[in-house]
């Protein structure tokens, strides 16, 4: 059964509208509290796909109506001035979010400047405090790619309860953190990674695929059942300049119900999301009592007392 013209989960669209919900909430902190949003950005070194993600996080801010500054440092800077510069801007009232941009050049160790990024102004959603909010459902600051692709799925009305979902890739800031938002939301997860045996018998189980691997052409249409939803979280460039991502477009376009294409998919949601972090971590620093996107939805422990276990 072959399914005619898959449904595109157009994260251009759906980032701009997170975008301006954000720039209402910004407002009305402003005229209420005379608070302005304000994300800031460490950069080091001039790597140029770098350059670019930080780029697009400066427009999402001009879009959201939010701050935003940019701290450059060069690549030979040492861990301890890439930390001092997160400890000053940590102890700036006037910042609301504070991120690293990754990777960060060979010789500076990322834990430990990431360390001095504290959990209440901390966008990405790294901080260990977060991460185990998060596993807890509790979460404030959800780590921002996967809380794009659950809006993706969540504004395509495509249930996650009882549904097979295969997740290609176990990074910590996106496969691992990916299965705990699902499993959360009542699917069966399974998480593949470069040590599984046969990736596509997991895939072709799956009624939904998330793949952040960043292997190009890795997910094929073989790979995929008819009427899969498929997710694709990588950003490759070719030689060419071109950006691409995991899942070849075209074989598994023809048999899927849903697919995230790159650019234009998972990429504006992850910009959109680490701005709707900085506007409600602004809001905590006022006292309001923001949205919290763990406040809806069952409880881990039903899962499990619904197994009897
Ligand atoms: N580099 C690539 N993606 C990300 C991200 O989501 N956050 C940070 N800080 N760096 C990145």
């Amino acid at each position: 059964m072959a399914v005619a013209t898959p449904t595109t989960l157009d994260g251009r669209t759906l980032s701009r509208s997170v975008l301006d919900e954000c720039r209402s909430r910004g407002e009305l902190l402003t005229e209420r509290f005379g608070v302005i949003p304000h994300l800031a950005v460490v950069l080091v070194g001039d790597d140029s796909a770098s350059a670019v993600y930080v780029r697009a996080k400066e427009r999402a801010c001009r879009r959201a109506g939010i701050r935003s500054t940019v701290v450059r440092l060069p690549a030979t800077s040492s861990t301890e001035a890439v930390s001092d510069a997160v400890t000053s801007l940590a102890a700036d009232e006037g910042v609301h979010g504070i991120i690293v941009q990754l990777p960060l050049p060979t010789g500076i160790d990322p834990a430990t400047t990431l360390a001095h990024i504290p959990a209440d102004k901390d966008a990405d959603g790294f901080h260990r405090h977060n991460v185990g909010s998060l596993f807890l459902g509790q979460s404030v600051y959800p780590p921002c790619t996967p809380e794009g692709v659950m809006r993706l799925l969540d504004n395509a009305d495509i249930e996650l309860e009882g549904a097979n979902v295969v997740i290609v890739g176990a990074s910590n800031i996106v496969g691992k953190p990916m299965a705990v938002m699902a499993l959360r939301r009542e699917a069966t997860v399974t998480v593949c990674h470069a040590r599984t045996r046969d990736l596509s018998a997991h895939t072709r189980q799956a009624d939904i695929v998330i793949c952040a691997a960043g292997h190009v052409g890795l997910i094929t249409g073989d790979m995929v059942k008819h009427g899969a939803v498929v997710i694709d979280v990588g950003i490759n460039r070719l030689p060419d300049g071109r950006v691409t991502g995991d899942v070849d477009y075209d074989s598994v376009a023809a048999k899927a119900s849903h697919i995230s294409p790159v650019p234009g998919g998972v990429g504006p949601m992850t910009v959109a999301v680490l701005i709707a972090n900085t506007v409600r971590a602004a809001e905590r620093s006022v006292g309001l009592p923001s949205p919290r996107p763990d406040a809806e939805g069952t409880e881990f422990s039903t899962v499990s007392s619904a197994q009897g276990s």
